[in-house]
């Protein structure tokens, strides 16, 4: 089932691929599909927890592999803006980052990210997982990220939003209702 899921995350990278000679900018393309995969990957490894909540559908296996293949789309997009379109070249980079400041956000969404597949596995999950409520902080800042990128919002930004903050709200019911029956 993982293989499967991970064969199927991939599938965009693959329909890129096969876009890419025909495309009139191929890497304003595949900044495209790679920040729109690792955004929608990263609001995806969300589901698992409310599932299990709401519906008693146990996910949470899955969500691990979704969370590193998010990572796996963010990793793809920074390597776009270093290998292809700076060519490597620190001072362009430097010197892009001053002209979008943008870029600064989708860095500490990057960082925030880097962190958290790196501290995914069984020994340091388990003595840090309460930071990985920092995805939350990281999905707002990619569509931060995102939005003064393209300086208009789209179908695909509302409709991640709208999801984004409907497991919020509910998580934060959860915890709400936690803390109610658990006080003393
Ligand atoms: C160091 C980190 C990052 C850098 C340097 C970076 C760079 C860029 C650049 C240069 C663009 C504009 C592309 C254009 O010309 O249209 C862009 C757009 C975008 N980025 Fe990032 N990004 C970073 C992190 C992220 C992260 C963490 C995410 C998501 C998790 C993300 C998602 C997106 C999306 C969705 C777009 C809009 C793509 C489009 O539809 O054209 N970025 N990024």
């Amino acid at each position: 089932m993982k293989a499967l899921l991970v064969l199927f995350a991939l599938l965009p990278l693959g329909f890129a691929y096969y876009k890419l000679e025909s495309a009139i900018d191929p890497i304003k393309m595949l900044y495209n599909y790679t920040g729109v995969g690792a955004i929608s990957l990263l609001l995806l490894s969300l589901v698992p927890s409310t599932c299990k909540r709401v519906c008693g559908q146990n996910l949470l296996r899955y969500r691990k592999t979704i969370g590193l293949l998010a990572f796996a789309y963010t990793l793809l997009h920074v390597s776009v803006f270093i290998v292809l379109d700076s060519e490597f070249d620190f001072i362009t980079i430097f010197e892009k980052s001053l002209k979008k400041p943008f870029i600064y956000i989708g860095a500490i969404a990057f960082i925030i990210l880097l962190f958290m597949a790196l501290t995914s596995f069984k020994k340091l999950f388990a003595k840090l997982s309460k930071y990985h409520k920092a995805v939350y902080l990281a999905l707002a800042l990619a569509l931060l990220h995102s939005f003064w990128a393209q300086k208009v919002a789209g179908v695909f930004e509302y409709s991640v939003v709208a999801v984004g903050v409907v497991l919020l709200v509910e998580r934060i019911f959860h915890l709400k209702n936690n803390l109610l029956y658990n006080a003393p």
